[in-house]
């Protein structure tokens, strides 16, 4: 069981470690999706109809800002309708508050970069120190005006009349992506986009989805402006980033057996799935279906004869950033260790990811070599119950209660409350599935 205790401002729960794991879960919608879905049908004609949408606050967040800018938010059952505000957003009463959401920072600065009013974005803690510079640079290119403070939020648009750009994407980012599509799709004229690493490709499905043309040819992405949006039905498929964990869980024990219903499998997004096979695990696909170009379905996986290692580094490393927490959590289980490099942007994530894995690894005694961009971590090390500084990210949070499950001794996660920013059933789950 893990059993939680509370301070004043913080929760601690207690893992206890684990003997297998098995059961069937539907996880709670897919966060990337759920937020191009929060924005788009904000901003559509029409109501939407959104079900499985992600429990997460990140995504609520998205939803909250819609709200203050006209959209109308009703929830009916399992179901949330939006009403969009029909292309025009109204100039919200106060500031947009992004929580702890990146995304909802990043892509929503793209959509009011377009209309005319003057938007001041807010975040807590961690979210005004993650960069902005990425998405001022092209949304000005663009017409719009954008202050920051230091190159982080508070941050003001201005937002105007834009003109398309031809844009070459520095950084593996689907955010500055979606940020300059959901621009371009309000600019005069073409917006193209060429990324060196293809990334997440949920806002062209979603775009799409409500009704807007864009094509892919020889490499770009390419947007005309001047489209408008109407309202979709649609329901969230399960998110693999949340899988991940489960996953990474399957791979620790020898009898393990677990069933996800209605999994995303985006290609951009199951790069995860392949780690685990290669990890060891054997993975079988038992239904598929695609609804609004996004793909799920129901797989098991149990874990073949040994956990294994792997090197991951490249474009890999930029398709499984949400993902890596997690594979080096459970890294010294493996044979072989796993050696992780090019992931720089771990660093500038809810948390410096590279940084407070190594020492919640180090707190759990295992042995572990930072470097700039990644890490090595041996393997067949054997960890103790420790005691672990989420730093309040919600993956650090949920990474590290996967790799108490095969410790010696109950581990301690401080500030184990984070996990709710994109999976707040993470811990209930975590108990069922777990055998003690
Ligand atoms: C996301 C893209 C990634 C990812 C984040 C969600 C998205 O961020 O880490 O959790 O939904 O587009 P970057 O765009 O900064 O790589």
């Amino acid at each position: 069981m893990s059993s939680v205790l509370h301070d004043n401002s913080s929760s601690t729960v207690i893992v206890a470690p684990a003997r297998g794991f098995r059961g069937s879960v539907m996880l709670p919608g897919d966060k990337s999706i759920s937020h191009r879905y929060a924005l788009l049908a904000g901003f559509a004609e029409g109501t939407s109809r959104l079900t499985n949408f992600s429990t997460g606050a990140d995504p609520h967040s998205s939803l909250g800002c819609m709200k203050a800018m006209g959209a109308r938010v009703t929830t009916v059952g399992k179901t949330i309708e939006v009403t969009g505000t029909g292309g025009v957003l109204h100039q919200p009463k106060g500031d947009l508050d992004c929580g702890n959401s990146g995304s909802t920072m990043r892509m929503l600065a793209g959509l009011v970069a377009a209309q005319k009013g003057v938007y001041r974005f807010v975040g807590d803690e961690s979210l005004t120190v993650r960069p902005m510079e990425r998405i001022r640079k092209p949304l000005e290119l663009m017409g719009a005006r954008i202050e920051l403070t230091d190159g982080h939020a508070p941050m003001t648009v201005h937002g105007g009349e834009l003109t398309g750009i031809d844009f070459e994407a520095p950084i593996a980012s689907a955010q500055v992506k979606t940020a300059v599509l959901f621009a371009g799709l309000q600019a005069r004229g073409a917006t193209s986009i060429a990324e060196s690493v293809r990334t997440r490709d949920h806002s062209e499905h979603a775009l799409r989805a409500f009704g807007a043309t864009l094509e892919r040819k020889d490499g770009r992405l390419r947007i005309e402006g001047g489209q408008k949006l109407r309202a979709i039905d649609a329901t969230v498929p399960g998110d693999m980033s949340s899988a991940a964990f489960f996953l990474c869980a399957a791979l620790l024990f020898e009898d393990s057996n677990l069933v996800l219903d209605a999994l995303g499998m985006n290609p951009t997004r199951a790069a995860m799935l392949d780690v685990i096979s290669a990890m060891g695990g054997v993975i079988k696909v038992l239904d598929v279906q695609e609804t609004h170009g996004e793909i799920a379905g129901t797989i098991q996986v149990n874990r073949g004869r040994a956990l294994v290692g792997i090197d991951i580094a490249g474009e890999r490393a930029a398709q499984l950033i949400d993902e890596l927490p997690v594979i080096a959590a459970i890294a010294p289980y493996t044979e072989g260790g796993v050696r992780i490099r090019d992931a720089k942007e771990l660093r500038v994530k809810e948390s410096d990811r590279i940084a407070l894995v190594v020492k919640n690894l180090r707190a759990m005694g295992a042995e572990v070599v930072e470097h700039e961009d990644g890490m090595d971590i041996p393997g067949g090390q054997r960890l103790h119950g420790g005691v672990i500084d989420s730093g309040m990210d919600h993956r650090i949070t949920m990474a590290f209660a996967i790799a108490a499950l095969r410790a010696e001794g109950e581990t301690a996660i401080r500030g184990a409350e984070a996990a709710a920013v994109s999976f707040p059933e993470f811990f209930t789950w975590l108990d069922e599935l777990a055998i003690r």
